[in-house]
């Protein structure tokens, strides 16, 4: 194998400095470790050790590729034993006085030729490469934790960082079994900017009292195939690590309205409620395992209404098949009998709207969202308004149940919640596509290695149509009136003119 850089130093031994310097030297580089912690070296040489025996263990490495791999991982005793690396990796605390400093005195330490890189993942690496003597020479190299699983690495250009900088880094990710993804320096790079949509929208519709996390979960998992639900996730990552991070890009970006965080995460941090690492988050957990509050049950329902479909509904051959499937009485009058139980599917507008401007009686109206076709998804989601009538709400549930699918029952909201998402999820990554932070295959590259989302963000906006999550957001601004929903202009130029969201371009 063709071994990029043969001396790799790594300042800072901690989470991130091992796993980097785990597999840089099972890769066959040389690797120096730092740290300023006493003791910090060896319990990172000896956790690093233990990882190999137990590759070892399970047939994954050779003996004689782990004796080498250890001899290759070698302690640095102060930061001038890094004198003879090609590249220095810096992994300390995230705090730009620090680490401008430590590159000040490694740049008087190590070769003319030497490239060092910062594994910073919030602050910008062209503040941190300012005032060095060789910016050029300086870039990001952004892993994510934990290391040797988490395949991804973003190599970000700071401004002044030479292309040939990056090609070297993304060819040294490469030799240690990793993809690289080129970012521009900018705020949160590409997956923590791309990741925004998710936690950020979830939570936004549980602090307007649509749903709870537990149905918001069980929606995004069982509807767009999402492993985590926001909240299980956000309890996985903890929030004293990641309300910091929406703290961060939000301020970083002006204010800009769609990345702005929420008051739930910012009260909860506070009151020390920070996720599964303390037993409790947005979930209590027992022995590690997150306790799930039961689902509503299945309303009794001695006799079903007869049911109308609005003509504008979405997907509307679709929902005709599945009443007739569900053993619905289908209505097919210009309008509903004053009976019947009145469905409306709409994309982006809420049901309130919607049964005003279809001039539909609200006490019987109630909305399925159909987005996602129903023979792809696991649940169907059911949203009422302020008037509809108990029996009517009662009676949908009971009917979309009939097959065993489960079923969610939420409060109006324009978009529903996997509408919302969804298209928020695909107008950031849009944005980030127009301000050309990276290039649209990296982006899904990015985030499906580094978010483990079902499908890269504008592949998701093609699955489920660019016209589609153009209208869910159109209406939803105008529901709404904010300009978070408002549509990237290249979601709406290639909406427009019906191109593939990853149809390569210019
Ligand atoms: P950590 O707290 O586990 O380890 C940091 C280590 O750096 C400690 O052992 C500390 O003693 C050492 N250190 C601090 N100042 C130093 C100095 N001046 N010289 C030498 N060593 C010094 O931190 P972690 O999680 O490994 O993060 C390190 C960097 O990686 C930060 O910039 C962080 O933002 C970034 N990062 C962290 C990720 C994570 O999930 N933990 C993911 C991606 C990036």
């Amino acid at each position: 194998m063709n071994i990029v850089f043969k001396t790799i130093g790594i300042v800072g031994a901690g989470a991130m400095g091992r796993g980097i310097a785990q597999i840089a030297a099972q890769s066959g580089s040389a690797v120096l470790l730092f740290d300023t912690q006493p003791d910090a070296v060896s319990k990172a040489q000896a956790a690093v050790g233990s990882q190999w025996d137990k590759l070892q263990e399970k047939g994954r490495m050779a003996p004689a590729d782990v004796q080498a791999a250890k001899a290759r991982l070698q302690a640095a005793g102060s930061l001038g034993a890094l004198a003879g690396c090609d590249l220095v990796v810096e992994a300390i605390v995230e705090r730009l006085d620090v680490k401008k400093a430590v590159f000040a005195e490694l740049e008087g330490i190590v070769g003319e030729t030497a490239v060092l890189a910062t594994n910073t993942s919030s602050l910008s690496v062209t503040a941190i490469a300012a005032g060095l003597k060789r910016p050029q020479q300086f870039a990001g190299f952004h892993f994510f934790n934990p290391v040797p699983l988490m395949k991804v690495v973003e190599v970000i250009a700071g401004l002044k960082t030479l292309p040939t900088v990056c090609e070297a880094l993304s060819a040294c990710a490469r030799q240690m079994g990793h993809t690289p993804v080129l970012a521009q320096d900018t705020p949160g790079f590409i997956v923590n900017h791309a990741g925004r949509g998710y936690g950020t929208e979830a939570l936004r519709i549980v602090s307007e009292g649509v749903a709870d996390f537990a149905t918001i979960d069980r929606i995004l998992k069982d509807q767009a195939g999402f492993r985590l639900g926001p909240f299980e996730l956000m309890d996985l990552t903890a929030l004293d690590v990641s309300h910091p991070v929406m703290e961060s890009i939000y301020q970083q970006y002006y204010d800009e309205p769609r990345y702005r965080p929420s008051v739930i995460t910012a009260q909860r941090l506070a009151g020390g409620v920070v996720g599964k690492k303390v037993g409790e988050g947005f979930y209590r957990y027992a022995d590690g395992v997150a306790q799930m509050p039961a689902e509503a049950a299945v309303p009794e329902v001695a006799e079903l209404p007869p049911v109308w479909v609005s003509s504008r509904a979405t997907r509307r051959p679709e929902l005709y098949q599945l009443l007739k499937d569900l053993g619905a009485k289908i209505e097919t009058g210009q309008s509903p009998s004053p009976q019947a139980l009145t469905l409306v599917a709409p994309l982006g507008f809420d049901v309130t709207t919607v049964a005003v401007v279809e001039r539909l009686d609200p006490a019987r109206t109630v909305g399925i969202d159909l987005l996602v076709e129903d023979t792809a998804t696991r649940r169907r989601v059911l949203a009422t308004n302020p008037a509809t009538r108990a029996d009517m709400r009662d009676a949908a549930h009971a009917l979309f149940a009939r097959d065993g699918k489960a079923v969610s029952v939420i409060r109006d909201s324009g978009g529903f919640v996997t509408q919302r998402v969804l298209a928020t999820i695909v107008n950031i990554a849009s944005d980030i596509c127009q301000q050309r932070i990276c290039s649209p295959a990296d982006l899904e590259t990015a985030v499906t290695l580094g978010l483990g989302y079902p499908l890269g963000p504008l592949a998701m906006g093609n699955r489920y149509g660019p016209t589609n999550v153009l209208e869910v957001l159109f209406n939803m601004q105008t529901v709404y009136g904010d300009p978070r929903y408002r549509p990237s202009p290249w979601l709406r130029r290639r909406g427009a003119i019906g191109l593939s969201l990853l149809h390569e371009e210019e």
